[in-house]
């Protein structure tokens, strides 16, 4: 170790949005002791993989990066200088020591719940000693770590992740995510409503509320009451700038009819729901302790598409979990098109150490789950299509996000979180504008602009309101 302070910062996101959202707040509780993020691994003094465990792949990769930046070190260290390399992430939460010993050039291991004591911990490793914090520590780790710095946010666009809770109690049999992420933990509601109106003030319009279950959220107010999700989402609606709400990611139990009432009755909160249902067969869902039959979940959409009509779904899915037959695997495929999902991530069932079901007997053959996978990924790309074509002709809100491409062109997202291209002029960018939708191509539409609103607030609210009619 030298003794220079390293001052230039690159962090490596892997994973879920909770660790994009996570390695933000690294940067922002680094910002004031003088770190400053750079766009290049390369030109780093400190760098941080913010790492993700929850495919054997995943966490692999993680592994083949160290590797690199070993290399890095020795060429840095031939010329005189040097380089700090820190482990963050699911992956150190979940193998703490375990890392030093097969990547010995690590110099610091931390796990998500110790990110606001990082200038702390890197201190400490500049003293030469390995440090390893994995703790699940009793203070409130969003209490202590830096708001989000305003000109920071506004280089990060009009739309932002918020972390509203954190954790997980449902020990799925194939997951990892209890144990990297500790028991389930709801930010309270004045720490929420603070850091969006921060946001908000920086110029973002649309909030991605995050949670590994969101929907569990259960957060106390100034009062001590307990808020769930459809409440806090109508507090945040309130917040002048915020005209967008999404949330990701719900567990089917959780849809409570207050969360229902609030995709009802909200006009903020938009009509595109992530809820995993992960298989289709009953026996499957038993074994992977979903707690929730397959005729559950439908009657979870049945209300949603009570409450919101126009909602469209996306889920989760595992293919080949141990045990899982043929006939599991095509009700799998009848759900998909039970449901009509307008998209979905699918994976096949990756073994992970620790987890139930890495012990379980009947593990399915590799070439198994290569072939559900690809039947099962036509069937959702099929439906992913007819749904982009079932918006053509029809007149969107679209929230103006950034210059296109070509110039004269912008691009924004719909409602549905689809990606619309169009032309039209820089200076909506913020808004949200109807748009007819003309064309769909495989992965976003093309549309063209119905009305340019001129750009200041009435014209937001007025075209809003043209919106609600649509
Ligand atoms: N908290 C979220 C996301 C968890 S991880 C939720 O509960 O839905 C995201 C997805 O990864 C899961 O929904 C699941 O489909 C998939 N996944 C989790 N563990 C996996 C494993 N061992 N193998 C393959 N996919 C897995
Ligand atoms: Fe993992 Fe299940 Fe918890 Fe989701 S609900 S994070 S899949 S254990
Ligand atoms: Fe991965 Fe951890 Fe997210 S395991 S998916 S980074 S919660």
């Amino acid at each position: 170790m030298t003794e220079h302070t390293p001052k230039k910062l690159f962090i490596k996101t892997y994973g879920c949005q909770m660790n994009v959202y996570d390695s933000d707040r690294m940067a922002d509780a680094l910002a004031p002791h003088g770190y400053e993020p750079v766009q290049v691994m390369e030109d780093a003094d400190l760098v941080v993989l913010n790492t993700c465990h929850i495919r054997e792949k995943a966490s692999e990769k993680v592994f083949s990066e160290l590797g690199r930046l070993r290399d890095l070190r020795e060429e840095r260290r031939a010329n005189g200088q040097d380089l700090m390399i820190g482990v963050a992430g699911c992956v150190a939460q979940a193998e703490g020591d375990e890392i030093v010993r097969r990547a010995p050039a690590v110099d610091l291991v931390f796990g998500p719940q110790s990110y606001h004591r990082l200038p702390e911990l890197i201190a400490r490793a500049h003293n030469g000693a390995k440090v390893v914090d994995t703790d699940f520590p009793e203070e409130d780790k969003f209490e202590h770590l830096p708001a989000a710095k305003k000109e920071v946010t506004l280089a990060r666009g009009l739309t932002a992740f918020l972390t509203v809770q954190e954790g997980c109690d449902k020990f799925c049999s194939f997951c990892v995510v209890p144990y990297t992420r500790g028991s389930e933990v709801s930010r309270p509601v004045e720490q929420v409503l603070r850091e969006a109106r921060n946001l908000a003030e920086a110029g973002v319009r649309e909030l991605t509320l995050l949670g590994q279950n969101v929907n569990a959220y259960h957060g106390l107010d100034a009062r001590g009451r307990s808020v769930g999700l459809g409440e806090l989402c109508a507090r945040l609606a309130e917040i002048p700038g915020i005209a967008r709400i999404r949330y990701t990611t719900s567990h089917p139990l959780d849809m409570t009819d207050e969360l229902l009432e609030a995709h009802r009755d909200l006009e903020a909160l938009m009509p595109y729901l992530h809820l995993p249902i992960q298989a289709g067969s009953d026996r499957i869902l038993k074994a992977m302790n979903r707690r929730h039959t397959r005729a559950d979940y439908m009657r979870v959409i049945e209300r949603i598409m009570a409450a919101r009509p126009d909602m469209a779904l996306s889920g989760d899915f595992i293919v080949g979990f141990p045990g899982e037959t043929d006939a599991d695997f095509e009700e799998t495929m009848q759900v998909v098109k039970d449901v009509g999902y307008a998209s979905a991530y699918t994976f096949k069932y990756s073994i992970r150490p620790g987890t139930p079901g890495a012990s379980m007997d009947d593990q399915v053959a590799e070439a198994k789950k290569t072939e559900r996978l690809q039947r099962l990924n036509d069937q959702i790309n099929a439906q992913m299509h007819a749904f982009h074509r079932s918006v053509v002709g029809r007149t969107l809100p679209v929230l103006i996000e950034k210059a296109g491409r070509q110039p004269g062109q912008i691009g924004g997202r719909s409602p549905y979180l689809q990606a619309v291209h169009m032309d039209g002029p820089t200076r909506l960018i913020g808004q949200i504008i109807p748009v007819e939708i003309v064309e769909a191509r495989n992965n976003s539409l093309i549309g063209k602009i119905v009305t340019v609103a001129e750009p200041n607030p009435a014209s937001v609210i007025e075209s809003q309101a043209i919106a609600a009619h649509i």
